[in-house]
């Protein structure tokens, strides 16, 4: 395809109708210039790929689920959701789709959010290493991904017009910066802008963000589609950058941007951009097309399977309940276990040839017996069903109840109004506890539940959304062949009124603020010494594993290097096992707000029973820094920093020391409004405090050969402006003037720097 005589032939009116699709999912066709449509679908975790718009606007193809994002991301493991994404790429393929629609990289703000369990974490690092992986293995097929939905879409409610009020720090560190490693490091091809507005715009006409930041700070080559329905004002948009917008508008939204060029309202060269961006991604998709490729639905299927066994968290074995025994008389109890929820509503939903239901699944280990213990998608109690479970679990050894939220709690389109499980699971998880002590509770969620039952049951195994091989995947972990090793990748409060967010969402009227800032998650959970239900990166496995022989590469660094950090991992268990090893940093002294410490690395390892390796991880200087708006940059402040390595956010087992000197300092400017303690901070002011007070008694009159004194002293006079020590002292030299003429001098030799 040669884009730029393309370019010289095409009308006005075909580059703009070039810049929105044809209907659903298709680009359009120019036939007098052989451009043929693309196809786009939705994703994220399989196709969604509708066939007969016409007939059924819903009926898509059969295929195979992966575990959602919410799932996929307690594996903890790049490698992992690189293979997934593989698969994918080649089911794109084989169905000649030229993109996929994900994956999503939000952040969880609230665990009420409707859509959270289409994305990975509350954690900005964590979420953007895992959709990059999920990505590269999608590209690396050949087809494109989209990464979705750009920016700060993290409610449901009013998704359409919201504004999130969001200040920059909290945006930069927050809930851009998955965005930011995903378009750096996995390159996609395209961004999906989100339906929201951020303070007041519209992402799908918000030049700072899809222009300023998205390609001119962070490199994006690709091209920007706009959410379903995102378009506000079209031609505001191209001249943001929104170069796609889908669906088709029906031609409306096309004239008003050719009407804009000929008004000379929008330029040529504006809309240009935008076009061939989409002939651009249209030639990507024909050069990377792959028209021989085959998918195999069983085979993924059971990829499915092995990739959703990676992902489950076992939250409590006491007694190790689990892994079951075989020998002993095993009731599965509750709908789930014969219908499992493992995908959530909306557009990811995805039209499963084959489902794994655990009760199945089962008969490979041991014959268990089966009762249904409630209805779904109801509070209501069928009390013949409750009495049923009940006798089934009197009647065995262990009982394992399947539960969560079914599909009416959660979805895409509606946020979650509390965290509660339906009142008929909560009874029946009662009511079997009561009559037997070895009870574990297998979860279906997409999103954090509170769980009265915690300290009732003797085992929790979180399985979330884990796609259409469940039922396989929750049987090989409950009798033992795959030793769970997952972790949470998101917090569980013990209630909802815990959250940071509670009092400001889903917001009021179209506005909701974000008023928690960089507080979000653990980050908050830790501030405030608020102790979770299951903390951050938690997770158990059936064998132990220890931690020795921290080494750091540095006690001292500057920007320019990287710190490695090494230690080794030991499996002191009789199982075979996968541990994944978190590092955070924690800066011990900042003169801004900044969480007790934030995650900067993970791995996972694999050690027999007994063995021992190495883990290595690299820190950049980006681990040390926070987004400082006064220099729109991230800054790295003077100082020490702990390096934390641990099983959890709340297991921290081994700690040392570096310290970061970026050689950088931020700008100041003092006036005669400055306070005392402010120009105390540097060697500079202090120096000139000393030689400004070393004749007087201004700063208290106290006796300056008492150190003791002397701080006291200093710490009274701390929050005094420059101003006040004029009106305050008796010295005849301290005037107004005397004041500025030292102040300037100061700035000045700051300002040399
Ligand atoms: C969703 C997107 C999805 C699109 C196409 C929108 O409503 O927000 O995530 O890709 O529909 O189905």
């Amino acid at each position: 395809m040669n884009i730029e005589s393309i370019m010289n032939e095409l009308t006005i009116e075909e580059k703009a109708s070039l810049c929105s699709g044809a209907d659903f999912w298709h680009t359009k066709t120019i036939e007098r210039m052989d451009i043929d449509p693309i196809m786009v679908s939705d994703g994220p975790h399989g196709l969604r790929k509708n066939v007969d718009l016409a007939d059924n606007p819903n009926q898509a193809i059969e295929a195979v689920c992966f575990p959602a994002a919410c799932a996929s991301a307690c594996s903890f493991d790049r490698g992992l959701l690189e293979e997934l994404g593989k698969a994918i790429g080649k089911e794109c393929q084989t169905e000649k789709l030229a993109v996929i629609l994900g994956p999503g990289c939000n952040i969880k703000r609230s665990p009420l959010c409707g859509r959270n369990f289409e994305y990975f974490s509350e954690d900005p690092y964590l979420a953007g290493q895992l959709a990059a992986a999920h990505i590269k293995g999608v590209q690396s097929q050949g087809v494109g991904a989209c990464i979705k939905h750009f920016a700060a879409n993290n409610q449901e409610t009013r998704r359409f017009s919201v504004s999130a009020e969001v200040s920059e720090r909290a945006l930069r560190e927050i809930y851009l910066a998955p965005f930011e490693a995903v378009i750096k490091e996995s390159k996609p091809w395209t961004v999906m802008c989100s339906y929201n507005r951020i303070n007041g715009v519209h992402s799908s006409q918000n030049k700072w963000l899809l222009t300023d930041v998205l390609r001119d700070e962070w490199g994006f080559e690709g091209l920007v589609m706009s959410d379903w329905g995102a378009v506000d004002d079209r031609v505001e948009g191209i001249r943001a950058g929104l170069d796609l917008e889908m669906p088709s508008s029906m031609g409306k939204n096309d004239r008003l941007i050719v009407e804009a060029v000929e008004r000379g309202e929008l330029s040529v060269d504006e809309l240009d951009r935008c076009t061939r961006r989409v002939l651009e991604l249209i030639a990507r998709a024909q050069e990377g097309a792959r028209p021989d490729m085959v998918w195999d639905k069983k085979k993924d299927h059971e990829l499915a399977a092995r990739i959703a066994s990676e992902c489950i968290v076992l939250l409590k074995n006491e007694g190790d309940v689990l892994p079951l025994d075989k020998n002993k008389k095993i009731a599965f109890i509750g709908l789930f276990a014969k219908e499992p929820r493992y995908q959530g509503g909306g557009s990811s939903h995805i039209n499963s040839k084959y489902i794994d239901s655990a009760l199945d699944c089962s008969s490979d280990y041991v014959k268990v017996t089966y009762a249904q213990g409630y209805v779904t998608d109801s509070d209501r109690t069928d009390e013949a069903l409750l009495s049923e479970a009940v006798e089934n679990a009197k009647a065995a050894d262990v009982a394992v109840i399947f539960a969560g939220l079914p599909d009416a709690f959660e979805s895409e389109g509606f946020d979650r109004r509390h965290m509660k499980m339906p009142e008929c699971q909560l009874r029946l998880i009662d009511e079997i506890a009561a009559v037997n002590k070895n009870t574990v509770v297998v979860l279906h969620n997409g999103a954090p539940i509170e769980m009265p039952f915690n300290d009732k049951v003797s085992g929790i195994v979180e399985a979330y959304l884990c796609g259409d091989g469940t039922g396989k995947a929750v049987c090989d972990v409950l009798f033992g062949k795959q030793n769970p090793c997952g972790k949470l990748a998101e917090t569980f409060p013990k209630k909802l009124s815990d959250n940071p967010s509670y009092l400001n969402f889903p917001g009021f009227g179209d506005k909701v603020s974000y008023s928690e800032g960089i507080f979000v998650g653990y980050r908050y959970y830790e501030a405030k010494d608020i102790e979770p239900l299951y903390p951050f990166g938690y997770g158990l496995s059936y064998t132990t594993f220890e931690y020795s022989d921290l080494r750091l590469s540095h006690s001292e660094l500057d920007e320019s290097k990287t710190l490695s950090v090494e230690v080794t991992v030991t499996n002191t268990g009789k199982y075979d096992g996968k541990e994944i090893v978190e590092l955070y940093v924690s800066d011990r002294e900042s003169s801004v707000a900044r969480p007790v410490k934030e995650l900067k690395g993970f791995e996972k390892v694999f050690l027999k029973a007994g063995e021992s390796k190495k883990v290595v991880f690299r820190l950049d200087s980006r681990a040390f820094a926070y987004y400082e708006p006064a220099i729109e940059d991230w800054f790295i402040e003077y100082g020490a920093y702990d390096i934390l390595v641990g099983a959890s956010s709340a297991d921290i087992r081994l700690k040392d020391t570096v310290y970061v000197n970026s050689g950088k300092r931020l700008p100041v400017h003092f006036d005669l409004n400055s306070n005392l303690g402010d120009i105390r901070q540097l060697p500079e002011g202090a120096r000139m405090l000393a030689d400004l007070f070393s004749s007087t008694d201004a700063t208290g009159g106290h006796d300056d050969d008492d150190e003791n004194m002397k701080r006291v002293s200093e710490m009274m006079t701390n929050e005094l402006p420059l101003r006040a020590v004029v009106s305050f002292s008796a010295d005849p030299r301290f005037t107004r003037e005397y004041m500025k003429s030292m102040i300037d001098k100061l700035n000045e030799t700051l300002g040399e720097e």
